[in-house]
């Protein structure tokens, strides 16, 4: 045998020196969901380890991730169901705790990247991402809807905008929205191939934003198509996003892999609520090794291309790489 593959693994050392991808606290982004109020600590019965967190208790769960060198955060709202409305109207109020929370946790730890959520469920009545008229989803009375949500978030700090929403011609929407208003220096990081799963599950539970009629499948993309990701990602990127997001990410690998092929820019790859929740359920029955599995898919995501990735498992992770550095 002239080739022996086995040669190149004899060793950690041997394996370490031929290792091709690495994973770090610092790819990772973790996700915090936010409620009103003061030490609250509301468990998510889908999202075991998960916890519906006030600002003050969000502060705390903040400073244990800097410590394990996790610095990046998305934020999601979990908003009363009587201030939603049509219009999502609070989502931009002077009155929004999640804005306020922006603001604190700045104030608190200015070295935090902040990613925000830019859609209308978690403050809509209907609890789409756009705006309903007898049965349908508007795409462009959405749009303003979506820059005064983005404008507002800017306003309180947030580092980097993240429509969620998947409604045609936002990015750019947006952007325009947030250089007239003096924020070109915040950034945008779109939710390009944003795919209509049922992997969102627990996450929907989570904010109690899932949809009161219909499903998400007029905006979200259809699990069976692969090249119209690439026509969402040409639009974003001449539309002026910072960053493409894959989403859900270890189901959709060949995506992520296409979109690092094809673009200049960072990929970032969302391990959605149901992928994490798979994990944690095996791993309760005994059946998986929570953190080896976590890690191994993690690692698949970045194979295949994520320059970032964004999991319920993120502090977890950093935890692990902490210890094992000793
Ligand atoms: C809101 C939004 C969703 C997720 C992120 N932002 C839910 C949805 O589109 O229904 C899902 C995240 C997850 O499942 O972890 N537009």
């Amino acid at each position: 045998m002239i080739q022996r593959p086995r040669r190149n693994r004899k060793s950690a050392a041997i394996r370490g020196l031929v290792e091709e991808t690495h994973l770090t606290a610092q790819h990772l982004v973790q996700p915090l969901f936010l409620v009103d109020g003061k030490n609250k600590k509301n468990a998510i019965k889908s999202l075991p380890s998960m916890h519906q967190l006030s600002t003050d208790l969000a502060l705390k769960e903040i400073e244990k991730c800097l410590n394990v060198g996790v610095k990046s955060f998305i934020l999601f709202p979990a908003v009363e169901e009587k201030l939603k409305n049509k219009n999502a109207t609070y989502s931009y109020s002077s009155k929004n705790f999640y804005l306020k929370a922006i603001k604190t946790f700045k104030q608190n730890f200015p070295e935090v990247n902040l990613i925000s959520d830019v859609a209308m469920d978690p403050y809509s009545s209907d609890g789409h991402d756009g705006y309903i008229e007898n049965g349908k989803i508007l795409n462009d009375k959405t749009l303003p809807i979506l820059a005064k949500m983005a404008i507002a978030q800017a306003e309180a700090g947030i580092d980097i905008i993240g429509p969620s929403d998947m409604m045609d011609g936002r990015v750019g929407y947006i952007r325009q929205a947030l250089d007239e208003n003096g924020f070109t220096d915040t950034s945008i990081m779109s939710y390009t191939a944003k795919y209509a799963s049922a992997f969102y599950g627990p996450f929907r539970d989570a904010l109690d934003s899932a949809p009161k009629a219909g499903d998400k499948k007029t905006y979200q993309m259809n699990p069976a198509n692969q090249r119209e990701a690439l026509l969402e990602a040409d639009l974003d990127f001449a539309e002026g996003a910072d960053f493409l997001m894959v989403k859900p990410a270890s189901i959709y690998l060949d995506i992520i892999h296409l979109l690092k092929q094809q673009f200049p820019i960072p990929i970032a790859a969302y391990h959605v609520s149901g992928e994490y929740a798979m994990l944690q359920a095996a791993a309760k029955n005994g059946w998986l090794d929570y953190m080896a599995c976590l890690e191994e898919t993690l690692l698949s995501i970045r194979r295949a291309g994520a320059d970032i990735i964004i999991t319920y498992g993120a502090k977890d992770m950093a935890i692990a790489f902490k210890k094992r550095k000793g």
